[in-house]
């Protein structure tokens, strides 16, 4: 599959940004533990509000006892697939935090918008090193808080599914398989305007 042939780019830019797609279509090989930390890595070195670097990173990799867990906070529709990564990683970020002005915790407003850098950082860093991505964020927040143990003071974001991509698809049921192919995205012009908020 030509990348191509279904993401045209209006500008020049690097390959990277449409070569990283989300397919539900992973191997179920294992990763080792060096590519799991090289996409970490690359998400420690995401920017943040007053470089707080709100987010945190908890990770189950297949066949490891916290992996059932994992799977099973996944809404069913994701764990169809979701089954055959090699890790399952859960992006937290949190929610406050405290100046040391004497004025204790205080909300961080950027705790989100922070942990969307560092996901972002890891997807593409996964591309680069030939592994696929894809966030989840269905998935059962209370579940997910309990199963691994988040403190109140931190949100929960999203799952990254990280693995080896499956070329052949085999592994997917075959309503998956059909719509497993890179998504286009808006026209420039519908997302950017000079000078004034003017969107239709
Ligand atoms: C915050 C967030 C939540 C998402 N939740 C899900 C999900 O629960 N299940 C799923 O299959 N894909 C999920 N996705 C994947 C998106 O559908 C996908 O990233 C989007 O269609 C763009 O496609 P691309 O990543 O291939 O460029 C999620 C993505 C993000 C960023």
């Amino acid at each position: 599959m030509s990348i191509h042939e279904h993401r045209r780019t209006e500008h020049e830019i690097d390959t990277l940004f449409v070569s990283r797609w989300s397919t539900r279509a992973f191997s179920g090989e294992e990763i080792t533990d060096a590519e799991l930390f090289s996409v970490l890595e690359a998400a420690r070195w995401a920017p943040s509000g007053g470089n707080v670097q709100p987010w945190r990173f908890i990770y189950a990799k297949r066949h490891s006892p916290a992996w059932p867990a994992f799977l099973g906070f996944l809404n069913e529709g994701n764990r169809r697939w979701a089954d055959k990564a090699a890790a399952l990683i859960l992006l937290t970020s949190r929610t406050t935090r405290d100046r040391g002005d004497g004025s204790g915790q205080q909300p961080l407003r950027s705790h989100s918008f922070d942990a969307g850098a560092a996901w972002s950082n890891l997807a593409h860093q996964a591309r680069l090193q030939g592994l696929s991505t894809r966030a989840i964020g269905g998935f059962d927040q209370d579940s997910a808080r309990r199963e691994v143990g988040v403190p109140p003071d931190h949100a929960l974001e999203i799952v990254i599914a990280l693995g080896r991509p499956d070329a052949n698809k085999s592994g997917l049921p075959d309503d998956l398989r059909e719509k497993d192919v890179p998504n286009d995205r808006l026209p420039l012009a519908a997302l950017v305007a000079a000078d004034r908020f003017s969107f239709a």
